[in-house]
């Protein structure tokens, strides 16, 4: 579904961002993109979206690859939400916002109406509502629902639940699991390990441009080089787990930690 090889780019005037990057995320899976700042991250949803082709190697997304493809045609398998919902953001209503992004995609009218109206109702949105007139986790939300809308195949995310309180994360990870649960694609960018523990399956470290590991999140979160590397530190109780060694190896949530005290006091 999206494939990068032997991947090279750099920015005018600055190093290497991303350099001799390979890997695969197949259809439905769900995947984080980990690493400290100025790893490459963002440059690397940028690739995948192409809004930045790769100076060398290939990045093929959904079989088209990126340099011989129009944005506009990756555009229509590929939802890409920002950083910053407000760079998203354009239209004086809900309603409209949502439109819009289906009007790019040029589906018909009765089609954009009765999505637009499908996804007011799944986000509990009031459609005259004017965008900046919600706060920051609704913008966010908003951004989110009219990518959503548009039903992509593929969607990255560069840090989608920065800045939102804890109900506005989850509110807005629970959007990106249903659309995952769906079928579509996900590959998120994230800062936040509790939320990569919560919702992604896989994870993948870049540091200085290149991939340092790649595996089930849970694994990478006890791999103390590759998190050390990248300036990352494990979901708490993955750390309180840690800690405590033998008989805790499978702890990563309250629930499995209070497992594995039972079980070791049953043993003792
Ligand atoms: N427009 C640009 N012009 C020049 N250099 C850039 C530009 N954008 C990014 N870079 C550089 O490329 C490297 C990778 O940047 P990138 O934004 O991909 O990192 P990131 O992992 O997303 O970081 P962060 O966690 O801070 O968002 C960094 O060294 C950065 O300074
Ligand atoms: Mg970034």
């Amino acid at each position: 579904m999206i494939r990068l090889e032997r991947v090279c780019y750099r920015y005018e005037g600055s190093g290497a961002a991303v350099e001799d990057l390979s890997f695969e995320i197949n259809r439905g899976e769900f995947a984080a993109l980990l690493g400290e700042n100025g790893a490459g991250k963002s440059t690397v949803a940028k690739l995948i979206d192409g809004l930045v082709k790769p100076a060398s190697g290939t990045v093929t997304v959904a079989g088209l690859d990126t340099r011989k493809t129009k944005t506009s045609e990756l555009a229509k398998r590929v939802g890409f939400l920002f950083q910053n919902p407000d760079r998203q953001i354009c239209k004086n209503t809900v309603r409209e916002e949502l439109a819009f992004g289906l009007e790019l995609r040029g589906l018909d009218r009765a089609a954009i109406d009765e999505r637009v109206e499908r996804t007011l109702r799944d986000f509990g949105f009031d459609g005259e509502r004017g965008p900046f007139t919600l706060s920051r986790g609704e913008r966010q939300r908003l951004a989110l629902a009219s990518i959503i809308a548009a039903e992509p195949e593929i969607m990255i995310l560069d840090e989608p639940t920065t800045g939102l309180d804890y109900r506005e994360c989850m509110r807005v990870m629970e959007a990106v699991k249903g659309l995952n649960e769906n079928g579509a694609t996900v590959l998120m960018i994230c800062h936040d390990m509790e939320v990569v523990l919560d919702f992604a399956r896989r994870a993948l470290v870049l540091s200085k441009g290149r991939l340092i590991a790649d595996g089930a999140a849970r694994r990478i979160f006890r791999s103390a080089c590759a998190m050390e590397k990248a300036s990352l530190s494990p979901p708490q109780i993955t750390q309180l787990s840690l800690r405590l060694g033998a008989g805790f190896e499978e702890a990563d949530t309250v629930g499995e930690l209070a497992e594995a005290i039972v079980k070791r006091r049953r043993a003792v």
